[in-house]
C-alpha cells in the first residue's frame, strides 16, 4: 500500500460528486482505476454551507476501500472529532485551521498542509492560481528549516493545473469533478498522475 506521506505526488480522486447511491461500487471502480488513496469530503452545513456525510459514511467507505483515505474536514471545531475519524481508519485527517479556536497546537503536531485552491464547499469549481504562491511559500519554509512537511492542494485540479500545481510543491493532489465527470475514471486518473509524476522528474 503506498504511504501517503512520503510517496508521492499521488492524485487522490475526491468522492463528493460520486454517485452515493452506490458508494461502495464507486469505491472499487476507483481502485480498479488506478486509484492510489481516496479523498472524502465531511462538510457540516456550519463551516460550509453544504452538508455532505459524516463517521457513517467515513466508516462505510473504510470498509469499502483497499487504498488510504485521507478525511477533509470542513467543519467547526474539528479537534471534537478528528480522533474519532482516525480510529474510524482515516489514514490522514485533514483540518481547517480557521475551525480551530486555538490551532498552536494542532499546528505543531501537524505531518502536512492542504492548499485550497478553490473556495471550501463545493466541487467542481475553477482553480485559484493563488494557491500555487502559498505553496511555493511552504516549499521554501519547508526546506528553509528542514521540516517534514507533506504539501497538498485541493480544488479545481484537472488536466490543465496539474502540472503548475505539481510543480509549485503539490504532493497530494486531490481531484474531484476531473475523475468523477470524466466518464473513464481510469483514463483520467492515468493521465493526471502522468502529468503529476513528469513535473517532478
Ligand atoms: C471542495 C472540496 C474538494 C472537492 C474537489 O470544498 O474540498 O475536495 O471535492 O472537487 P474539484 O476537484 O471538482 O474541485
Ligand atoms: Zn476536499
Amino acid at each position: 500500500m503506498i504511504d501517503l506521506l512520503s510517496d508521492g505526488p499521488i492524485v487522490l480522486p475526491a468522492l463528493l460528486l460520486c454517485d452515493f447511491g452506490h458508494l461502495a461500487d464507486e469505491v472499487a471502480r476507483l481502485e480498479a482505476a488506478g486509484a492510489k488513496a481516496i479523498h472524502l469530503d465531511v462538510m457540516d452545513g456550519r463551516f460550509v454551507p453544504q452538508l455532505t456525510y459524516g463517521m457513517v459514511v467515513v466508516e462505510a467507505v473504510r470498509r469499502a476501500a483497499t487504498v488510504p483515505i485521507e478525511v477533509h474536514l470542513m467543519i467547526e471545531e474539528p479537534d471534537q472529532t478528528a480522533a474519532d475519524y482516525a480510529r474510524a481508519g482515516a489514514d490522514i485527517v485533514t483540518v481547517h485551521v480557521e475551525g480551530l479556536a486555538n490551532p498552536e497546537p494542532f499546528l505543531a503536531a501537524a505531518a502536512g498542509v492542504l492548499v485550497m485552491s478553490v473556495e471550501p464547499g463545493y466541487g467542481g469549481q475553477a482553480f485559484q492560481p493563488a494557491a500555487l504562491d502559498k505553496l511555493t511559500q511552504l516549499r521554501l519554509r519547508r526546506a528553509e528549516h528542514g521540516l517534514a512537511l507533506r504539501l497538498g492542494i485541493d480544488g479545481g485540479i484537472a488536466a490543465g493545473t496539474i502540472a503548475a500545481a505539481a510543480r509549485a510543491g503539490a504532493e497530494l493532489i486531490v481531484a474531484g469533478s476531473a475523475v468523477i465527470r470524466s466518464g473513464d475514471y481510469a483514463a483520467a486518473i492515468r493521465e493526471l498522475q502522468q502529468i503529476a509524476r513528469e513535473e517532478v522528474g
